[in-house]
């Protein structure tokens, strides 16, 4: 059976998993920052990364990779590389983008790594090992309006990774509201998942509609304790906070979570049928 670890973070918030397959190979999602690579290389050993999947170009989930790359002293470790982030102009143009640099560096650094990527589109499927890793979706450039603080969230893929006897994950990246209204409009019938990541640390992220489609047994969050503990808020119209989203999976009959807070851990992947 294969692995998989939530890491907790070494920065102030993050996005980091590791699943490490029965060969000993590890498939990398986000990594966190810089400072959050001393224990994802701990935690991925010795084996190959054989996939290495970014969910969108913020800070949070990409600039521990950036780094590496800059440095390339395990590029050669990395097989593949999965991505499909929007353009740097398009990045760059967002009004409220706080953080575009790290879309730079990463564009800077690509010769280095080129050879290696692929664009993550929607429908490709792929396989590590005993893993099958499905693209659902991909948010792209289509969310400058109506809330252009959410756009590059809003460009996050969402993928599904299955294997036989193996309870299914499905990853969200940052997505936001209206990724998650047009993700539940096309891959409906595919979302459905054993456990989910739940989106931008599990605040202001999906609707309650799109969990219910889900219809996970487990929740994955990648919440520090003052994100875990953010009172019962609607931030703005349809963006809810943590406490909001605990209650709806509580609502939903949950009560399985991995939370980054209570440190790095491993995910129980043994199917329960
Ligand atoms: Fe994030």
């Amino acid at each position: 059976m294969p692995k998989l670890y939530l890491l907790t973070e070494h920065s102030p918030f993050m996005m980091s998993y590791v699943f490490i397959t029965d060969s000993d190979n590890a498939v990398v999602i986000d990594g966190g920052r810089e400072s959050d690579m001393p224990h994802l290389k701990e935690i991925i050993g010795a084996g190959k990364i054989s996939a290495w999947i970014l969910t969108h170009p913020h800070l949070d989930h990409i600039a521990g990779f950036v780094d590496e790359m800059k440095k390339n002293e395990i590029t050669d470790r990395i097989e593949k590389i999965y991505y499909n982030f929007p353009s740097k102009e398009f990045t760059v143009s967002c009004p409220t983008e706080v953080l575009p640099h790290v879309i730079c560096d990463f564009y800077k650094a690509l010769p280095n790594f080129e050879h290696k990527c692929v664009i993550a589109e929607p429908g490709l499927k792929t396989n590590v090992d005993e893993l099958e890793i499905d693209f659902l979706f991909a948010g792209g450039e289509r969310y400058l309006t109506p809330r252009p603080n959410l756009a590059v969230n809003e460009s996050s893929v969402v993928f599904k990774i299955t294997s036989p006897g193996m309870r299914s994950v499905l990853f969200l990246g940052d997505l936001g509201p209206e990724g998650g209204a047009d993700l539940l409009k096309n891959c409906k019938n595919k979302l459905k998942s054993d456990i989910v990541q739940m989106s931008h640390h599990g605040h202001s992220g999906v609707n309650e509609d799109v969990y219910r489609a889900i219809a996970p047994s487990a929740c994955m969050w990648n919440a520090p304790e003052w994100l875990w503990e953010e009172e019962d808020i609607e931030h703005e119209p349809g963006l809810w906070g943590t406490w909001h989203q605990r209650k709806w999976m509580y609502d939903m009959g949950v009560s399985e979570h991995y939370v980054s807070k209570d440190g790095t851990q491993e995910v129980d992947l043994m199917s329960k049928h």
